[in-house]
């Protein structure tokens, strides 16, 4: 038991997708610095074909919205056999990446990078079976208000999020942008030389050398498009400042 116990803690965060088009993972997390970590051990990927879990003759994964209408659904006796069979008893989030899903936050990246390594299904089609959604106990995640042709995407992007925060991955610079953020603030704008671009000078105080007053106007900048850009995120940063709680935080006790 010990022995499971330390093998469980030392293997590495893991995102094991559900999918019908395997071929699209690694995808874009196979280079750069996501690439880098997982060619280095950091974290796996385990894409797997759902309609290998299919059972009829022409190894079909979809039907016939049941009370009609277009397109097609996954079915939930496909899903559920694919779900199970990557389940050897571990605890990780099942997470069913789809538009009517929570909207995927920052706090909620860093829970899932904290943990194990989540289990993603990837919608396609019209839908799924809610029976399997249900039974299987699938979080909905969406990754914002438009349609995707599918949930790979989603995936990729919600994975790419994680793996940045897993341990070893990056470097100390990008972990001071993760704090900015995390203050519920967007980030201040950036430059580098040229001096002069297009006749366009970077502000003085950048090159000033001050650096509390490089720390105040960049704050100044992030506050400024904040409130300009996000007011929701405005407007909960600004209850924080001032003690009080946020209309979610109050729900949620
Ligand atoms: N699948 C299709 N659209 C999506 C979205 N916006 N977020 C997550 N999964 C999706």
């Amino acid at each position: 038991m010990a022995k499971l116990i330390a093998m469980t803690n030392s293997s590495p965060w893991r995102a094991t997708v559900l999918t019908l088009f395997p071929e699209m993972f690694p995808g874009p997390l196979g280079v750069s610095l996501a690439g880098r970590a997982l060619a280095a051990g950091l974290w796996e990927l385990e894409a797997r074909d759902i309609r290998a879990s299919a059972t009829d003759r022409h190894r079909s994964v979809d039907d016939t919205p049941a009370g009609g209408g277009p397109g097609m659904v996954l079915r939930a006796d496909v899903l559920a056999a694919a779900i199970d069979a990557t389940e050897v008893g571990e605890v990780r989030p099942r997470l069913l990446m789809s538009p009517r899903g929570r909207p995927l936050t920052q706090a909620r990246v860093v829970e899932l990078a904290k943990g194990p390594g989540p289990l993603i299904v990837c919608g396609r089609f019209e839908g799924i079976d809610q029976r399997v959604i249900d039974a299987r106990g699938l979080e909905e995640v969406s990754i914002g208000d438009y349609v995707l042709s599918g949930g790979e995407i989603a995936a990729l992007a919600l994975i790419d999020a994680c793996v940045r925060l897993l341990p070893g991955v990056m470097g100390k610079e990008a972990s001071g942008t993760e704090e900015s953020f995390s203050d519920g603030l967007l980030e201040y704008p950036q430059y580098t030389r040229p001096q002069l671009f297009e006749g366009s000078p970077i502000p003085e105080i950048l090159t000033s050398g001050d650096h509390a007053k490089v720390a105040a106007w960049r704050r100044a900048e992030s506050e400024a498009l904040t409130a300009a850009r996000r007011p929701d995120l405005w407007e909960k940063a600004a209850n924080r400042a001032s003690g009080q709680k946020t209309p979610k935080n109050t729900t949620d006790g």
